[in-house]
């Protein structure tokens, strides 16, 4: 991925008024994907920002009858040592979140096995199963407030593959309000790579509220640099960035 070049062209940025009309844009694109190609293979995030896309999703399913029965989906990352009944397992919050009431066919979702003996073995198989699928056609992403995705911290490299990561401080610190305290997150996740984000055909990036404009700044202005980790979708030829008032508020553009 490091060979690409860097885009010269303006990044495809969509603005909208709130969280909500954001959201209902990604679900409108993830929608049209679905349509045009049932048998899409989808990549899907966890945290905070995106419940709402689903919940989009889900009305979509459920009123106007898009049909998932043929879609794939790859999830980015799950925390090492929680299996897929814990409630803060990555699993659990995708079966609530959408997986559970939408006709897909529970066998073509994936996320990494945070209970895996052999999570380094486990991590290079999840990475071949997506090439299997035929890679990723439309990636959903977010940001963390250190410019994280996925699970790929500060410091991970551009070419980095599916592998078991530590989580960076701040992270946990952001994701204990899921937890009884801080001292029950995990430590460390297995994570899709940069390298392997950068393959999906298409990306789209979420991102509501003020607290993520210079996360989203740093991201879209700033030289791609490990530091940032969101920088490295400059070398991404088809990136969309979704952000309401307040993720856009720093940008010069
Ligand atoms: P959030 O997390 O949606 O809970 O803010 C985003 C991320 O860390 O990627």
């Amino acid at each position: 991925m490091m060979s690409r070049d860097l885009r010269s062209d303006q990044p495809d940025v969509i603005v909208r008024s709130d969280a909500t009309a954001a959201a209902k844009f990604v679900a409108d694109r993830f929608a049209e994907t679905i349509r045009s190609l049932p048998q899409c293979v989808l990549g899907l995030a966890t945290g905070g920002t995106p419940i709402e896309t689903y919940r989009e999703l889900i009305r979509m399913h459920q009123e106007e009858g898009l049909d998932f029965s043929a879609v794939t989906t790859f999830n980015l990352d799950e925390y090492v040592g929680l299996g897929p009944d814990h409630p803060q397992s990555y699993r659990h919050f995708m079966r609530q979140h959408l997986l559970d009431h939408i006709n897909i066919d529970p066998s073509r979702t994936h996320l990494p096995d945070g209970l895996a003996t052999d999570l380094q073995g486990h991590a290079a198989e999840y990475e071949q199963q997506i090439v299997e699928a035929g890679g990723i056609d439309l990636q959903l992403l977010g940001i963390g407030h250190n410019g994280h995705i996925a699970f790929n911290e500060p410091g991970a490299a551009g070419d980095s593959r599916t592998r078991v990561v530590q989580l960076a401080e701040q992270t946990i610190e952001k994701n204990a309000r899921f937890f009884a305290s801080a001292d029950e997150v995990p430590r460390t996740a297995l994570t899709m790579g940069i390298g392997t984000i950068l393959e999906a055909k298409r990306i789209v990036m979420l991102a509501t509220g003020a607290g993520k404009a210079e996360a989203v700044r740093r991201a879209l202005e700033d030289p791609a640099d490990a530091d940032h980790p969101a920088s490295f979708l400059q070398t991404h030829a088809n990136v969309t960035y979704v952000l309401d008032q307040g993720a856009a508020s720093r940008l010069r553009l």
